[in-house]
């Protein structure tokens, strides 16, 4: 078994409306729950941060199918690593909607359209999606 961490961005073409969201967080209990895979998922009204975590083959196919969602677009590998340890074991896909508002400061990290995490450097993503997490854990993260 070969654990891999990929985490990527994306851009939603509109606002993912709550039938959609739940429609995501129903395939990612399903499938996610089966193939062992885990993760964190985070949108803003502009776009999608998601880290996924498990085998690697699963994680891959996961990915390319992800990718060719129509709800969003211009998918982008931020960083794929092999790691000693899952960074959200807990969670088939956490979840929460505040990506803007509770992404950190850094004015580098910001468009017209608020944070936007195609400007994350490679090496510092996953400290921004663990930091994320933890300030959006307590309202509606969990699964
Ligand atoms: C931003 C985003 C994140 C998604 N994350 C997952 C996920 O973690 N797991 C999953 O199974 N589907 C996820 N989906 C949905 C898949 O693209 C696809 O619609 C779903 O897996 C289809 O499920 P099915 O093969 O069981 O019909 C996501 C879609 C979007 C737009």
């Amino acid at each position: 078994m070969k654990l891999v961490r990929l985490i990527y961005a994306s851009r939603l073409h509109e606002p993912l409306n709550k039938a959609n969201i739940q429609q995501i967080l129903a395939a990612s209990e399903r499938n996610n729950s089966r193939n062992g895979v885990t993760g964190y998922l985070c949108i803003s009204p502009n776009y999608a941060l998601q880290c996924l975590e498990g085998e690697r083959e699963d994680v891959n196919a996961l990915y390319n199918k992800i990718a060719s969602d129509p709800r969003h677009a211009g998918a982008t590998l931020l960083r794929y690593t092999e790691p000693w340890r899952r960074l959200f074991p807990e969670w088939h896909m956490g979840y929460s909607t505040e990506l803007s508002s509770a992404a950190p400061e850094s004015s580098r990290w910001r468009d017209g359209k608020g944070f936007n995490p195609y400007l994350v450097e490679s090496d510092l993503i996953e400290n921004v999606i663990e930091e994320l997490c933890e300030r959006t854990e307590r309202t509606e993260l969990r699964a």
